[in-house]
């Protein structure tokens, strides 16, 4: 099984930009995944039992990333605590290499990276190397310096990302750590079925993608700020939708925990200031709901994105509904398409945001 990398898949095609074509290939890749790491007996193919060993033997994971990897490391760790059962820890790579937490008496490295070049990761990792402890690199760049000088490596097959700003490699990396996490440990899920669900409702939310032109451009047309807030899973796919929208539309934002906003972070709400409040998790839906009221009674616009069972008259977006664990795959992708559309209306280059680096090699 390998990915060949032809002009057909470099090639923006019908796409005005490639971070469109890249968000609208994130069924596909999902499928691929799931294709590539189950066999047709639903059993678990292509993952070392190398690797699985030496994680059961771990007695803590340190998952190792930067950027969207490290968002997608977030969302990881429940999977790896929830269905593996082991503790799991997730750090920034650039704080990690010169601020090296006491580590565990067995721990194993994940390194999450779309490129396998990042410098602050790879420094992390020769660090860890020297130190004798297991490594596995999770990349999109198979043969890229991560992959090679970890020992062990899996690939996300998400295919090439062009757009700077990441999408399909943050949803491939989600779903390989599920599908990591269910080989390792006992979760009664049908994954493999579950993911296939999540394909199909990737897919019908990327076919809704003209909700997402409205939504972005009667909520963020002038706005200088806006916020993103959710709990638990949402909490971690609300940092990733902030910097989605941040870094190529501009537009300063915030994502964060909801219950924080009380301590802080609601001086800042003014008449009009848009926030956006994830609402995918049932324990905290209540909660969410009382933080949505409390900004919106202070003037903010808010843009509430819910799934069916949790929705009220009123929400923005309406979700389809998977697994409420597996939802992240799904909740990204609004927050994706409405930084591509706020960006195109601010007349923008997507694709290339200033300042920015598809894969940053320096530290
Ligand atoms: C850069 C990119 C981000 C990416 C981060 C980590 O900042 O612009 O999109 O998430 O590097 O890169 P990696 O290749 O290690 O995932």
């Amino acid at each position: 099984f390998h990915l060949d990398i032809d002009a057909a898949e470099t090639d923006k095609g019908v796409y005005p930009y490639y971070m469109l074509k890249e968000v609208d290939e994130q069924a596909i890749v999902t499928r691929t995944l799931s294709q590539y790491y189950f066999d047709d007996e639903n059993n678990i193919q292509n993952i070392d039992t190398k690797i699985i060993d030496a994680m059961k033997a771990a007695d803590r994971l340190y998952i190792v990333a930067a950027g969207t990897s490290y968002h997608a490391g977030l969302v990881g760790k429940r999977y790896f605590e929830q269905w593996a059962k082991i503790p799991t820890e997730v750090h920034i790579s650039s704080e990690f290499a010169y601020d090296q937490p006491m580590l565990s008496q067995k721990p194993f490295f994940i390194f999450l990276s779309q490129s396998g070049e990042t410098a602050d990761s790879r420094e992390v990792l020769d660090n860890i190397t020297k130190q004798g402890y297991p490594t596995l690199t999770i990349a999109n760049v198979m043969n890229s310096t991560l992959t090679r000088e970890a020992d062990f490596a899996l690939p996300l097959l998400a295919g090439p990302e062009i757009a700077v700003a990441s999408t399909k490699a943050y949803t491939a990396q989600i779903s390989v750590e599920a599908i990591l996490a269910h080989a390792i440990g006992h979760s009664e899920l049908d994954l493999k079925l579950e993911l296939a669900k999540v394909a199909v409702e990737m897919q019908v939310i990327i076919d809704q993608k003209e909700d997402f032109k409205a939504i972005a451009e009667s909520a963020l047309s002038g706005q200088r700020s806006a916020f993103y807030i959710g709990r638990g899973l949402d909490a971690a796919v609300a940092v990733e939708a902030a910097l989605k929208l941040k870094e190529i539309s501009y537009i300063q934002t915030e994502g964060f925990a909801a219950g924080e906003l009380k301590h802080g972070t609601i001086s800042l709400i003014e008449e009009g200031t848009p926030v956006f409040a994830l609402l995918t998790q049932a324990k905290t839906a209540g909660l969410v709901r009382g933080e949505i009221a409390q900004v919106a009674a202070r003037g903010a616009n808010t843009i509430v994105i819910a799934t069916k069972e949790l929705a009220k008259a009123g929400d923005a977006y309406i979700l389809p509904e998977v697994n409420e664990l597996l939802m992240p795959l799904l909740e990204v992708i609004p927050a994706q398409l409405i930084a591509y559309y706020a960006t195109l209306d601010r007349g923008l280059d997507v694709d290339r945001p200033r300042n920015l680096a598809k894969s940053v090699t320096v530290q």
